[in-house]
């Protein structure tokens, strides 16, 4: 089975403060998408990575990932991106070779998972589950709220048994022919999916957990950058 890798990297980052797209900005001097990049290319795993570039940077990362050293065994495609993650999931997967029969969706703002966590999501898959999300279990307590109007205060609807919830990550893995029909069935913009696991459990597929990794938190906001810093200072130590 020949597996690829999905990288949505078409987000303006909008959270993370005013500058360039999120996955073009410098982690330790190369830019989080060439982390997420190397990341995916690292398992051996995986034969293609398909970067989905901001609509109007797909030259821009071409360049990218030309000027950055890479593994040689592996192929890279870069296609341009769409308005929602969905969307450029969707153009990304559009982008495959018939002979890939797994795919891995990997977030670029996850620039530092590590590759066991990559290699346990494709066993996964090959040993059979159609869709795996690697997840931790939560720190917080979680609320359901009733949603208000900025810093009105919110009431609380529900609190989840926190030992039965798991903070999800990426790369899911999925066999590619129930992620495309995910994708062809649950088209509607708007129904907010935010990840691709989730269209798959709309489809009434079996979805399973598998371990996640401490170091593959989304980059989101300001501090993100501060852990993630540190976390490769450390990995250089
Ligand atoms: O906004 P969020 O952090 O959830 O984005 C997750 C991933 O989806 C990021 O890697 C981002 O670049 C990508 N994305 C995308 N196209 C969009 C919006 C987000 O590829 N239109």
């Amino acid at each position: 089975p020949r597996t690829a890798a999905v990288i949505p990297a078409a987000g303006r980052g909008v959270r993370l403060g005013p500058g360039a797209p999120k996955a073009l900005r410098a982690l330790s001097g190369t830019p989080m998408l060439i982390h997420a990049v190397r990341a995916m290319a690292n398992s051996r795993a995986v034969s293609l990575v398909v970067v989905v570039a901001p609509p109007d940077g797909a030259a821009e990362v071409k360049n990218l990932l030309a000027e950055h050293a890479l593994p040689e065994r592996t192929d890279f495609l870069v296609v341009p991106g769409g308005e929602t993650r969905q969307e450029s999931v969707r153009l990304g997967l559009d982008a495959l070779p018939d002979d890939i029969t797994a795919v891995l969706v990997h977030d670029a703002a996850r620039p530092l998972v590590p590759v066991d966590t990559v290699d346990a999501v494709v066993e996964a898959v090959r040993d059979g589950a159609p869709a795996v999300v690697p997840a931790m279990p939560l720190t917080d307590t979680v609320k359901e709220v009733e949603p208000r109007e900025k810093d009105e205060p919110e009431p609380v609807v529900a609190t989840p048994e926190r030992a039965r919830l798991r903070a999800v990550q990426t790369p899911q893995g999925f066999d590619r022919a129930t992620l495309v029909r995910a994708h062809e069935t649950i088209t509607a913009k708007g129904e907010g999916a935010t990840d691709c696991a989730g269209m798959v459990e709309r489809l009434g597929v079996q979805v399973v957990v598998v371990p996640g990794h401490e170091e593959a938190f989304k980059v989101t906001r300001p501090l993100d950058l501060v852990l993630a810093e540190a976390v490769l200072a450390r990995r250089r130590a």
